[in-house]
């Protein structure tokens, strides 16, 4: 009698979803598996296509998204040595962000998602910087955000996958927004953000003394432009020739400190108001573009010592735009089998607390 054959083994195939990110200046992608493993990840940056306008030219990222999009998914799907039909889900940013580049990705999502027999996710971007925190760091929910990037700037408690609820937001600029707009009047270039950090490091902090928007001030909300007013009056009447090097460093390192001291203060105030209502919330974590700056994350790191709070700051390249984030916010919503339909539109506002007060001036960042 014939021995009996072992059944062939078919290898367990992760639940993996793929991540689409195209809604500002970075196309990412990524295959990120149900325990937040990493299998690929691919990221294409725009910014010299954006340099020469100081800031980011919305028809120019379109079209960049759709010229490196494909390559990029069909080179991650090589390297983690999959196809189509071995994903669980396809996510992608369907807002809020830039609306060319956010149907470039949505698009190329439906389609595979389509092909493939799979469910759709379309995904907020800021719910996916929120939840980021939970794939580097398991944290629980609740916990307080702060999140902090070009676009936003706000303060909410995240309670759950989609439960989010707004404490503070920017009454005018953003804070990566500032530091982008301070670069671009200092002839640092762009992005802003990390030229000033850089810069920052070299300088005296105290040597201007730049106004503090809303320091004291009841509530969370923030404020910038007043700030970046400030400083280019200052830059004004020191006038082209006295901006040196050591002077530049100088500009930068007191526009920082002040820009930090305001948001700690905010932030000070959104942790108090936390511990009133929501008193299980034992964590803050920072995410956005700006979380990479380190001397705003040892600041920060102070007020939540102070205040007996776990301080959570991602790794750099995941705190910025990235295609990690949007696959890792997919797997948190399959889980809970919050798919999307075909027809999910691509929505350039998208609040995450639709209940938060308007306030004004604020609502494209709110
Ligand atoms: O999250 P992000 O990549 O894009 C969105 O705005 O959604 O954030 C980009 C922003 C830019 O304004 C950039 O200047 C700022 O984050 N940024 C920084 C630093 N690195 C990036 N701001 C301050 N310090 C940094 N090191
Ligand atoms: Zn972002």
């Amino acid at each position: 009698m014939a021995a009996l054959s072992t059944p062939e083994r078919t290898p367990v195939k992760p639940r993996v979803v793929l991540g689409i990110e195209t809604s500002c200046d970075d196309t990412g992608v990524a295959l990120v598996d149900a325990d937040g493993r990493v299998l690929a990840q691919a990221l294409h940056g725009q910014t010299a296509r954006h340099q020469p306008f100081g800031g980011v030219v919305p028809e120019i990222a379109a079209r960049a998204h759709v010229e490196v999009l494909d390559r990029l998914i069909a080179g991650v799907m090589a390297e983690a040595g999959l196809s189509f039909k071995d994903l669980a889900g396809v996510a992608a940013t369907a807002g809020p962000g830039l609306i060319g580049g956010l149907l470039v990705g949505l698009i190329t999502a439906k389609a595979i998602a389509s092909v493939a027999g799979r469910p759709l996710l379309a995904i907020n971007h800021l719910e996916a910087h929120a939840l980021t925190a939970r794939l580097t760091d398991r944290v629980a929910f609740p916990y307080l955000l702060l999140l902090v990037s070009g676009g936003h700037c706000q303060l909410l408690v995240v309670e759950g996958v989609g439960r989010y609820r707004r404490l503070g937001t920017t009454l005018d600029d953003a804070l990566g927004e500032a530091f982008d707009k301070v670069a671009k009047l200092l002839g640092l270039g762009y992005p802003g953000g990390p030229a000033i950090e850089r810069l920052a490091g070299e300088g005296d902090p105290k040597r201007f003394a730049l106004p503090r928007p809303l320091l004291g001030e009841p509530g969370c909300h923030f404020s910038f432009s007043g700030l970046k007013t400030a400083l280019r009056q200052l830059v004004e009447r020191l006038g082209p020739a006295a901006l040196t090097q050591p002077t530049l460093a100088d500009l930068c390192a007191s526009f920082q400190a002040a820009a930090f001291a305001s948001l700690c203060d905010r932030t000070g105030r959104a942790i108090l108001r936390t511990r009133a209502a929501w008193p299980d919330v034992s964590t803050l974590v920072v995410a956005g573009g700006v979380a990479a700056n380190r001397r705003l994350a040892a600041e920060l790191g102070r007020l939540t010592a102070d205040h007996g709070l776990a301080l959570v700051v991602p790794p750099p390249a995941l705190c910025t735009d990235n295609g990690v984030m949007i696959a890792w916010a997919g797997q948190e919503r399959l889980r809970l089998g919050l798919t999307d339909p075909q027809d999910a539109p691509a929505r350039a506002r998208w609040p995450l607390d639709p209940a938060a007060e308007p306030v004004l001036g604020a609502g494209v960042k709110a």
